[in-house]
C-alpha cells in the first residue's frame, strides 16, 4: 500500500478545530483509496512560543522538510500581539515558508452555484467567477531589509531581484497555460521602482508563452476591478502583500473567507493551508468552517501526492454537502437547510466518501 508522511501543523485559535476536520475527511477518502497517511503534529505559533518559547522550533522545520506534504491551519492571537517581532506567531510561519523555499503561493478563488446568494457580492457579477491568484511568499516588504522600529519613526523596505521576479512569473504563466491563458500582473509601477522591474521582468517572461495574454494593472484599480467585474481574471500575479490582501478582497465573492484554501509551493515539500487567519473572535465555539482546510487537504493530495481520484472525491463531497444546503454559520444566512458546527460540516463530508 502506498503511504506517505504529513507533517500536521494545526497552530492556534481555530486551527486545531479545522484539522481535525481535514484529517477527518483524509482518514475517510485514503482508506477508501487505499493509501496510507502518517500524520507526525509539529508545534508552531502562539501554542509553540507557549510550550518552548519559540514559535517556529527546530524540530517543526525539520519535521516538515522531511514529509511528503505539510498539512496547516492557522496561527496568531490577540495574546501574542505585543510579542517581540521574532517571537511572534506571524514569525513563525514567516520563518517555515522562507526555510522551505515555498516562494509561491497559489490561492484559487471559485465560485460555487450552490453558494451564490451567499455572496455580498451580487450574482450577476460573480457567477461563474474562476480565478487564481499567484502570490510571491518569500520576498517583497515582508523580507525586506532594513526594517525598523524605534516608536518615533519606523520602516520597511520592499525588495524584489529580478530572480525572485523570473521565478515567480514563470510559475503564473505555466498556471495560466492549464487554464484560460490570461495573466494579469499587478502592481504599483506608477509610484514604485520595484514594480518596475517587476513589470518589466514579467514582459521579458511573457515572451516565452506567446499564448498567453499578458496584461498589468495598478494594484488599486485591481482592488476596484475584482469587485467591478471579477470575470475579466483568470491568472492574478502579484508580489507578496498585494497578494495577501486581494485574495482576502476575493475571498468574499465565494461567500466566506472560510471557503479558500491555498498552496505553496516551489520549495522542498508543498505546504497546505487555508488563506484566513485564527479567528480569534470564533476559536472554541465549533462554528469555523472547515472547508477551506479540507479543500487545502484536497490539493495536497493532487499537487503533492499525486492522489488524483482522492482529491476528485473530497471536491464533489463538499459540492454535494453544499446542494444540500449544510452551512457553518459564516454562510448561514443564505438558503442553509441545515446550520452545522465544524465537526458536523467535517463528519457528514467523510460519511459521504466512506458510503460512496
Ligand atoms: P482572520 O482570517 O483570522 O479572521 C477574519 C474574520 O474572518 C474574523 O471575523 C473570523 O471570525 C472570520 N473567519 C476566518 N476564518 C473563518 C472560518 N474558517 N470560518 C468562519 N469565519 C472565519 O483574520 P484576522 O482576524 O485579521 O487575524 C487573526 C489572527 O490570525 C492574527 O493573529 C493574524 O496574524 C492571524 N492570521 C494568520 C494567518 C495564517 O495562519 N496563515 C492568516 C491570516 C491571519
Ligand atoms: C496569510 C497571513 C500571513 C501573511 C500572516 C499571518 C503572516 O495573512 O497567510 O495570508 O501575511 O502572509
Ligand atoms: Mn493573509
Amino acid at each position: 500500500m502506498k503511504s506517505y508522511n504529513i507533517a500536521v501543523i494545526k497552530g492556534d485559535g481555530i486551527g486545531p478545530e479545522i484539522v481535525d476536520e481535514a484529517i477527518k475527511v483524509l482518514d475517510a477518502v485514503s482508506k477508501k483509496e487505499n493509501f496510507e497517511l502518517n500524520y507526525k503534529e509539529y508545534l508552531m505559533g502562539g501554542c509553540a512560543y507557549e510550550a518552548v518559547g519559540n514559535p517556529i522550533p527546530d524540530e517543526t522545520i525539520e519535521g516538515s522538510k522531511n514529509s511528503d506534504a505539510i498539512l496547516f491551519g492557522s496561527i496568531g492571537g490577540y495574546k501574542w500581539d505585543d510579542l517581540p517581532r521574532e517571537l511572534k506567531p506571524e514569525s513563525g510561519l514567516l520563518k517555515l515558508r522562507k526555510e522551505l523555499g515555498l516562494f509561491a503561493n497559489l490561492r484559487p478563488v471559485a465560485v460555487f452555484d450552490e453558494l451564490i446568494e451567499a455572496s455580498s457580492m451580487k450574482p450577476e457579477v460573480i457567477k461563474g467567477v474562476d480565478l487564481l491568484v499567484v502570490r510571491e511568499l518569500t520576498g517583497g516588504i515582508y523580507f525586506g531589509e532594513p526594517r525598523f522600529n524605534d516608536g518615533q519613526k519606523a520602516y520597511n523596505t520592499m525588495v524584489y531581484t529580478k530572480d525572485e521576479i523570473i521565478r515567480i512569473a514563470k510559475v503564473a504563466f505555466e498556471s495560466a497555460m492549464k487554464r484560460e491563458k490570461k495573466v494579469c500582473s499587478v502592481d504599483k509601477a506608477n509610484v514604485l521602482e520595484v514594480s518596475r522591474l517587476w513589470r518589466a521582468t514579467v514582459e521579458e517572461i511573457a515572451r516565452d508563452y506567446p499564448e498567453v495574454e499578458l496584461s498589468h494593472m495598478f494594484v488599486d484599480n485591481a482592488a476596484m476591478q475584482l469587485v467591478r467585474d471579477p470575470r475579466q481574471f483568470d491568472v492574478i500575479l502579484t508580489g507578496n502583500i498585494f497578494g495577501d490582501i486581494l485574495s482576502d478582497e476575493a475571498s468574499m465573492m465565494s461567500g466566506s473567507i472560510g471557503l479558500l484554501p491555498s498552496s505553496s509551493i516551489g520549495g522542498i515539500v508543498g505546504l497546505y493551508e487555508p488563506i484566513h487567519g485564527s479567528a480569534p473572535d470564533i476559536a472554541g465555539q465549533g462554528i469555523a468552517n472547515p472547508i477551506a482546510t479540507i479543500l487545502s487537504a484536497s490539493m495536497m493530495l493532487r499537487y503533492s501526492l499525486g492522489e488524483i481520484n482522492a482529491a476528485d472525491k473530497i471536491d464533489g463531497a463538499i459540492k454535494e454537502l453544499l446542494q444540500e444546503g449544510y452551512r457553518t454559520p459564516d454562510l448561514a444566512k443564505y438558503h442553509a437547510k441545515v446550520i452545522c458546527s465544524t465537526e458536523e460540516i467535517g463528519s457528514l463530508i467523510a460519511d459521504k466518501i466512506s458510503k460512496a
